[in-house]
């Protein structure tokens, strides 16, 4: 038994690809079919595979059937996670979701699951991304502050959000944690984030984090050990497609 976890399918199989690079950056040809030989090949019924949020393109419901459809035919128990690109997904209405797509596909939104000794908590996360402004040297001087100033609302509800995951999962009796966020948990200009100190407040061991695409923005946040915590990217390009292992 092991946990996996990938971002990031970005699925289309009934919508239209909106970003430029999946459309020509070779690491996005046929994921679709490299990612599922990948499970096949690496995990098994009784395996945990965390997606990690953007999913799908489609809009609505009725435009991620056969998405979903393609996530359900992957094997082991798989938990998905919110992404910004999610909007089937309205927040307040996951319930609906898990009740529609049970027992197969379960959805985690200001809630907590299981894994062996473990809870598995999360949310999407957010972080401020610019626009930023460079020097002629390409260095940051500055940046749009009402845009900054309102991505701290953002980050504020996601930070609630979260401690509601680890409340609930400590209530439960559960003290070892496994966090997920689709955003990065710090942007370019920090070296920590309410996210980090949260993590470090509940004590979490792993946070496994997607959303940055490209070689451009692999780097943007942490990866590796910081304060006892293993930070981990697994936006599907980055790990051509291979999900990581995160526990036995
Ligand atoms: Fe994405
Ligand atoms: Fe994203």
């Amino acid at each position: 038994m092991s946990l996996y976890a990938i971002g990031d399918l970005h699925l289309h199989f009934q919508s239209e690809v909106r970003s430029k690079s999946q459309r020509r950056d070779r690491r996005w040809k046929k994921h679709e079919e490299k990612l599922r030989k990948n499970c096949a090949s690496m995990i098994s019924e009784d395996d945990t595979l965390v997606l990690v949020g953007d999913h799908s393109w489609g809009r609505k419901l009725a435009e991620c059937e056969e998405d979903f459809q393609y996530i359900r035919e992957l094997p082991g128990r798989k938990i998905l996670i919110r992404g910004n690109h999610d909007h089937f997904w309205d927040a307040k209405k996951t319930g609906r979701l898990n009740e529609r797509y049970k027992p197969e596909l379960t959805f985690l939104q200001n809630s907590f699951e299981v894994y062996r000794e473990y809870a598995i908590v999360g949310t999407k996360g957010f972080t401020f991304e610019g626009p930023f402004y460079l020097d002629n040297r390409g260095r940051i001087f500055d940046w749009d502050r009402s845009a900054e100033a309102h991505s701290r609302e953002l980050v504020e509800r996601e930070l609630q959000r979260l401690r509601d995951s680890f409340e609930q999962a400590k209530a439960g009796g559960y003290r070892k944690y496994i966090l997920f966020l689709h955003y990065p948990p710090t942007n370019i200009l920090e070296r920590e984030s309410g996210f980090t100190e949260m993590a470090e407040e509940y004590g979490a061991e792993h946070l496994i984090y997607a959303h940055s695409h490209g070689e451009m923005r692999f780097h943007d946040s942490i990866q590796g050990e910081r304060n006892g915590i293993q930070y981990h990217l697994v936006s599907g390009d980055y790990l051509r497609w291979m999900p990581e292992k995160i526990l036995d």
